[in-house]
């Protein structure tokens, strides 16, 4: 079966293409420049990009696979969560080719996409625990199965990929943060600064997994302001941030792998990116005896691969959706955990 997917649920135009379900050309069309001088992605201009980028991408796809619109089976887009005005993009195109072609649709949740981006490179058994952090979202979720995921936790405010790209902006280093502040940290000290890691308490009867992290922006905004950092303070800001933003997102990850008594960690999405991360994560996750997984890079960050990987296995079901299908800004994913906090 050859499958073309799309996403454009956020700032990167992507196409792929899968032959039964294995990646035969992954194309991602960064708008990183376009949103450079503002210090974050301005919506307005990431929907008018992609229009622009969005059929030669499609068309690189195609050739980078060596086929064409003819030899298709299937077309899989991103329909939610997203900024609704980029995803429109991504879905209308998908269902366009689908409808002139007379071929199956599927809408794909993103964030099952960066669930499954692990799978793209190797099998990794059923159930495991993903955390995904990214500039969009930032949550726990238990892969039951294809398809079953259960939702342990979730951001209650910004994600922490958001946190690093608003705390680059404080320090005034353009967009997108997360690997600018990676870089500097690594010639700054973790321990300068003792900035605080919000815990969030469960009730008695329900544990929380969620994570909280406009506290540390807040924090480091103030810091800088009674400190008015030097140029040279920056490196030692960075990696106080991030080692507070890391120390956050594992404690309670494998507070959830305990409780769910799972074995087996994923880690997706941008943040999955960081070269702190990864290491202390596996460090972690050594200790408590869990395995860590964590795609390549080219998979932790925005891709139509994993789009299609999840599609492929719905298609294989026999599923498919109508035309109809629409953009949804707060599309959720699975079920919400019993053991999750009462709001
Ligand atoms: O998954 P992604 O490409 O897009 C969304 O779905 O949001 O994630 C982008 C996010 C951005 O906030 C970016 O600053 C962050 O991932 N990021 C990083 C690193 N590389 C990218 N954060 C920390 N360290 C990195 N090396
Ligand atoms: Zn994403």
């Amino acid at each position: 079966m050859n499958l073309l997917a799309i996403e454009s649920s956020c700032d990167d135009t992507a196409a792929a293409i899968l032959v039964d379900g294995e990646v035969r050309s992954s194309i991602v069309a960064s708008q990183d420049g376009i949103h450079h001088p503002y210090g974050g992605i301005v919506p307005e201009l990431a929907s008018r990009r992609h229009i622009q980028v969005i059929t030669p991408t499609i068309e690189r796809a195609l050739a980078a696979a060596d086929t064409s619109l003819d030899d298709l089976d299937a077309i899989a887009a991103t329909n939610g969560p997203g900024l609704v005005g980029s995803l429109l993009v991504g879905l209308c195109a998908a269902k366009a080719i689908a409808f002139v072609r007379g071929l199956p649709f599927v809408g794909v949740n993103h964030l099952e996409g960066h669930i499954l981006s692990v799978q793209l490179e190797q099998s990794v058994p059923f159930p495991y625990v993903a955390l995904l952090v990214s500039g969009g979202h930032t949550g726990l979720y238990l892969a039951e199965e294809l398809g079953r995921y259960r939702r342990l936790g979730s951001t209650r405010d910004d994600a922490a990929g958001e946190a690093f790209d608003k705390v680059a902006k404080l320090l005034g280093l353009g967009y997108p943060g997360g690997r600018v502040i990676d870089e500097l940290a690594q010639r700054g000290d973790p321990t300068a600064i003792r900035f605080p890691r919000a815990r969030l308490k469960g009730s008695r009867r329900h544990q929380a997994f969620d994570f909280s992290f406009s506290g540390i922006k807040t924090a480091v905004a103030l810091y800088v302001r009674e400190h008015g950092v030097e140029e040279t303070e920056h490196a030692d800001v960075a990696a106080s941030f991030q080692e507070a933003v890391i120390d956050m997102l594992l404690d309670t990850t494998m507070t959830a792998t305990r409780a769910t008594a799972v074995d087996r960690l994923v880690i997706a999405g941008g943040v999955a990116a960081n070269s702190r991360l990864r290491p202390r994560a596996q460090e972690a996750a050594a200790d408590a005896g869990v395995e860590v997984i964590i795609p390549a890079l080219r998979y932790c960050t925005d891709n139509a691969a994993m789009i299609g990987l999840a599609a492929s296995h719905r298609l294989q079901r026999g599923e498919s959706d109508p035309l109809t299908l629409n953009a949804s800004a707060t599309l959720e994913l699975g079920t919400a955990n019993d053991a999750s906090p009462e709001q």
